[in-house]
């Protein structure tokens, strides 16, 4: 059966068909204006809507929760944001500064090396606030012989041994301000600063840095004089240590005691000595051994040099004193015999040489042997006591012919370091 055509839907197409070719021709007309409309105007405020009531939701129910899981997740961001923001400052205010720290410690001049070691001993606030640098302290903080202890002899200083350190604790030790020695190992040299260990305290510091530095000109670590006059001699004085040993040190402040003989004397051949004369039964092998070793250097066949003194007794010293005083007066007998007790003879160990050569004892500092004795005595334990140009230092004049056992390794180690033995026993000898 064929559908009867709906008229109401055929009545539709043909409205919309018209709609669209009027939509169409009005596109087409460019000179088509839209109608003006007078609509009448409408306060959109007065207009009353209807109260909507939302849903309400239960605790138990899902949607609510849903909700809050939102909210948690929020604040839990903002929680772990704040909480990063707090690390982020914390680590900032950490690293930054020691960025800042060490860039400033590179600017000082130290290696990344010293820089760490300054880390480790945790020294970078008071290197940078005192702008503390050396090439010293640079060079030797790394190094496993370095001392933290004597970081301002570092700072002072362009290089350092044990020596040093020992020197400038010895000097400390003496009452000598710190200050005051870190001027001397600034502006001294290690031989200029070892006599103050025998001199008396100095109390005006830069006046004897000032009375070296002019005296550098003449001066040497074989010659050493000074304009001031820097011993009271014989104002502080002590019984020596060991008065039996043969490393004893007996001078103008250590002396012996008046009733002091030594146990081994030995009396010595006219072949190697003035008649009557005793010595250490040691040092007298060790003499005998060095002049043979004399005579055999200089090829000759009778004894080349020959003790003209050795032992002498507490009495005999204080006679030949007093001659001195009664000829020269005090102070210059000071200078040419010791007082009683204070005489290196009462050891035993020590013998006044003479040249059978050259004219005797006045004449041995002229003598071939002499210059042999020089070069050689040491390598059989003895040591030249009082050396021309250390006259300030050992408090006598000059005397070639005085010579003293101490046995062969002090004696090397003497003569290596070039020091009298009164510098030598108050820096390594004695505390
Ligand atoms: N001539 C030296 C110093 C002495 O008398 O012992
Ligand atoms: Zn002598």
């Amino acid at each position: 059966m064929e559908e009867k055509p709906n008229v109401q839907e055929e009545i539709v197409e043909e409205v919309e068909e018209t709609v669209e070719d009027t939509a169409e021709e009005i596109i087409e007309d460019e000179d088509f204006e839209l109608p003006k409309l007078n609509l009448p105007k409408v306060d959109l405020s007065k207009i009353k809507l209807p109260k909507i009531k939302l849903p309400q939701f239960k605790k138990s129910e899902s949607a609510p929760k849903q909700t809050k899981r939102v909210k948690l997740k929020k604040s839990a961001k903002i929680l772990l944001a704040v909480i990063a923001a707090l690390i982020l400052t914390v680590v900032g205010m950490l690293t930054i500064p020691g960025m800042v720290d060490r860039s400033n410690l590179k600017k000082l001049g130290y290696s990344e090396e010293a820089i760490e070691k300054i880390y480790e001993l945790k020294w970078e606030g008071m290197i940078l606030e005192g702008s503390l640098y050396s090439d010293n302290l640079n060079n030797s903080i790394t190094k496993e012989s370095f001392r933290k202890e004597f970081i301002d002899l570092y700072l002072n200083t362009d290089s350092l041994t044990n020596d040093d350190f020992l020197l400038y604790s010895k000097l400390i030790l003496k009452g000598y301000e710190k200050s005051d020695v870190l001027s001397m190992f600034s502006a001294l040299e290690f031989w200029e600063m070892t006599p103050l260990l025998v001199f008396d305290y100095v109390e005006d510091v830069t006046a004897y840095i000032r009375d070296v530095d002019t005296h550098r000109v003449v001066n040497s670590q074989s010659a050493f004089t000074l304009s001031g006059n820097y011993i009271t001699y014989y104002a502080e004085t002590e019984q020596t240590e060991n008065q039996g040993s043969i490393e004893t040190m007996v001078n103008k402040r250590y002396y012996l005691s008046s009733d002091y003989v030594p146990g081994s004397l030995e009396n010595m051949s006219v072949v190697y000595a003035s008649k009557g004369l005793t010595l250490n039964a040691e040092a007298y092998e060790a003499f005998k051994q060095m002049c043979d070793a004399a005579k055999t250097a200089f090829e000759a066949k009778n004894p080349v040099m020959y003790a003209s003194s050795a032992y002498r007794d507490y009495t005999y010293q204080a006679d030949l004193y007093d001659t001195y005083v009664r000829r020269y007066g005090e102070e210059e007998a000071d200078t040419i015999a010791a007082r009683p007790g204070h005489s290196e003879h009462q050891t035993g160990l020590t013998v006044d040489i003479a040249s059978t050569t050259n004219g005797g004892l006045s004449k041995f500092g002229e003598s071939q042997e002499y210059q042999w004795m020089l070069s050689n005595a040491h390598k059989y334990g003895w040591i030249l006591r009082y050396p021309e140009g250390k006259e300030d230092i050992t408090g006598y004049s000059a005397e070639p012919w005085h010579w003293r056992y101490v046995g062969t390794d002090l004696a090397t180690k003497i003569y290596n370091s070039k020091l009298t033995f009164d510098e030598y026993y108050m820096l390594y000898m004695v505390d």
